[in-house]
């Protein structure tokens, strides 16, 4: 196995060198296939994860050219989300405020297993988080924490109605949390599988129920869809329960599962009263569009269900070589292990699943857990010829496109022979892929977008550091066609793409003054104010081009905390305001029309501090712009302030 990981190295450095499609006709065909004229706009939208970043950035397909990074787990100055008053609770935790995180699996919303285009979900794999995002604001507006969970991998994938996002721990810990040696993991620890609620009118995010599984590392997983609705499918590796040097000792096993989940039966248990509730501590954070504001609540209690108690509800499928990637194909038939230590793909049958489940053919039982005979649930095996396989995304022709990311490369199979058609290569070690729609009943099988890993000569060296590398592909004929490469932020691990009057339509423009209930608020000029409450001082200001009001205030004291509120009151499209104070310890704000951000400042020295609009707003930005005066701590200066009035 040392073996073909060091294959690696090989297959990584002898990349070609120049430009490898740079012959003629042959790129100026695949240049016009990704040319978005000036004034025009991309046929796709695509959501990469941002890894690293905690974030998720938007890009346009064919371009590739990145329109928004949405701030997510992490603080963003850009926007002085997690920074702002208002952001700051989306970011609480059980262990308080952790202002970044490791952002991995996009999912866009579904209604009956097509795209709807409503949210977007994202799992945060350090402090095991969930987030959904309106895909009409583009801002995240939801962050549930995820109990009793660590590495939070097998995540965030959704139920084709959206009735679930569902969040699986990648390590096992022990549950409840406590002070054990590690080398008694085997048979102790837990992997909790979590099923979490989506309110099908506002999207709200309820944590239903924790499955607490054996104790295996749970690496990725996707619904049933169709026929198979109803079920979910997890991966898992480490099924030796291995506490250390797993990249020796959780290889022994010749198969690692994948799990079956009958989630609807585990649901009808639970809505029967079953289950065991057991005490929790976890953060849900709820940004509010109309009072601009984000509020926490701990959650002191999650119900857990032992896998046990609920009879033909869970089963394992036993799957070669520490498989990464499980996908299911659109008709809901066919459930893809991709083994990161195999070369071949095993491709497991849904409908032989339930034969052998009734024919109840097992090959003995792990932790009580049902073991089906490989054979009896096996529907083929692709010999890709690849190494490597990670991931496997689907087309709307009944074809199935799988990364290797050993030997680098997209490898094209036809779903139900299980032929390889085509293979293009990667540039370089490529993870995940993403067609749009590719991991629902409806893909549109346009594009595939390959996220590589290693980026090294691909673009102008930036220093040690490069940004990854993404690959567009056109896979509309039978072989695929290289058509363009991409930089991309942090590490994205996977993406969602879906197309673009998908969501043109429902997109907002300005958020309504009308509508603005945020208890700071100052919507109109008259009402723009400065108060005193011991030694917080509260401005209620208003901005347009391109004054602030108020713009010059005196009384402010040294120890003082100043809130700013400060409320847009533009209301036309594109027109935000900035703020930015001299020395502020949090970050600037960027506020949209008709929007409220609060800020806090603590002066440390007397004097008379100038503040200004960060965002080039008008012929007269530069002029937009105030003072505050900081008296010492002792000095007996009333507040007072100035309406200039638009
Ligand atoms: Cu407002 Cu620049």
């Amino acid at each position: 196995m040392l073996a073909l990981l060091g294959l690696v190295m090989v297959f990584a450095s002898c990349g070609d060198q120049g430009k490898s499609s740079s012959n003629g006709a042959l790129s100026s065909s695949a240049a016009e296939k990704v040319y978005v004229a000036p004034g025009e706009q991309d046929d796709y939208y695509a959501f990469l994860s941002g890894g690293y970043s905690g974030n998720l950035t938007v890009y346009g397909l064919p371009s590739g050219r990145m329109f928004k990074e949405i701030p997510v787990f992490s603080q963003f100055p850009t926007s002085g989300y997690g920074y702002s008053e208002e952001t700051k609770p989306m970011l609480n935790t059980s262990f308080g405020f952790v202002p970044w995180d490791d952002s991995h699996h996009p999912d866009i919303s579904q209604t009956n297993g097509e795209l709807d285009g409503r949210w977007i979900f994202i799992n945060g794999n350090n402090t095991p988080r969930i987030a959904r995002i309106s895909l009409s604001t583009f801002e995240t507006e939801e962050i549930i924490e995820v109990p009793n969970s660590a590495g939070n991998h097998s995540s965030s994938f959704i139920t084709e109605n959206t009735e679930y996002v569902v969040a699986g721990t990648r390590f096992a810990v022990p549950v409840p949390q406590r002070d054990m040696p590690i080398n008694e993991y085997k048979g102790n620890f837990k992997g909790a599988l979590s099923f979490i609620s989506v309110d099908p009118e506002d999207g709200r995010l309820d944590l239903k129920f924790q499955l607490m599984m054996p104790g295996f590392n749970y690496d990725l997983s996707h619904p049933g869809r169709g026929k198979s609705h109803g079920w979910f499918f997890f991966t898992t590796y480490n099924t030796e329960e291995a506490n250390s040097l797993l990249e020796v000792n959780a290889s022994q096993n010749d198969k690692d599962f994948i799990a079956a989940i009958n989630w609807k039966k585990i649901e009808e248990y639970v809505n029967n009263g079953g289950g065991t509730k057991m005490p929790a501590n976890y953060a849900h954070n709820v940004y509010d569009e109309h009072t601009h504001a984000a509020t926490t609540t701990m959650k002191k209690e999650v119900l857990t269900v032992d896998p046990t108690k609920v009879p033909g509800a869970v089963y394992f499928l036993p799957t070669p070589k520490s498989p990464h990637g499980c996908d299911v194909d659109p008709t809901g038939q066919y459930i893809i292990g991709n083994g990161k230590l195999s070369a071949d793909l095993t491709v497991h049958s849904f409908d032989k699943m339930l034969a052998a489940i009734e024919g109840e053919k097992f090959d003995g039982e792990a932790y009580g857990i049902p073991i089906l005979k490989f054979e009896d649930v096996l529907a083929g095996q692709v010999k890709s010829g690849g190494l490597g396989p990670l991931h496997t995304e689907f087309d709307d022709k009944g074809n199935a496109y799988t990364t290797f990311f050993i030997s680098s490369e997209v490898v094209k199979w036809k779903v139900g022979t299980w032929e390889v058609i085509d293979r293009k290569p990667t540039y370089y070690s490529v993870g995940h892929l993403m067609i749009p729609g590719g991991n629902s009943r409806k893909p549109f099988g346009k594009y595939v977008v390959a996220m590589n890993k290693i980026t090294k000569d691909r673009y102008l060296p930036t220093g040690p550091e490069m940004e990854h590398s993404a690959q567009l592909y056109d896979i509309s004929g039978e072989k695929m066609e290289l058509l363009l490469d991409f930089p991309t932020h942090g590490e994205p691990h996977y993406a969602a793409g879906c197309p673009a009057e998908l969501l043109t339509p429902n997109s907002k423009k300005i958020y309504r003054l009308d509508e603005n209930k945020h208890e700071y608020a100052t919507l109109s000029t008259g009402d723009a104010r400065v108060e005193r409450k011991g030694n917080e001082v509260h401005v209620y200001m208003s901005m347009i081009r391109s004054h602030f009001t108020p713009d010059n205030i005196e009384g402010v004291k040294v120890g003082d905390k100043v809130y700013f509120h400060i409320t847009n009151h533009e209301q036309d499209f594109d027109v935000p305001h900035g703020f930015a104070m001299i020395g502020q310890n949090t970050s600037e704000l960027l506020i949209m029309p008709g929007q409220t951000k609060s800020s806090v400042w603590e002066p440390k020295e007397p004097g008379v501090w100038p503040f200004y609009c960060t965002d080039f707003c008008s012929a007269l930005h530069q002029e937009m712009q105030g003072y505050v005066r900081v008296s010492p701590a002792n000095s007996n200066i009333d507040l007072s302030w100035s309406l200039g009035g638009d």
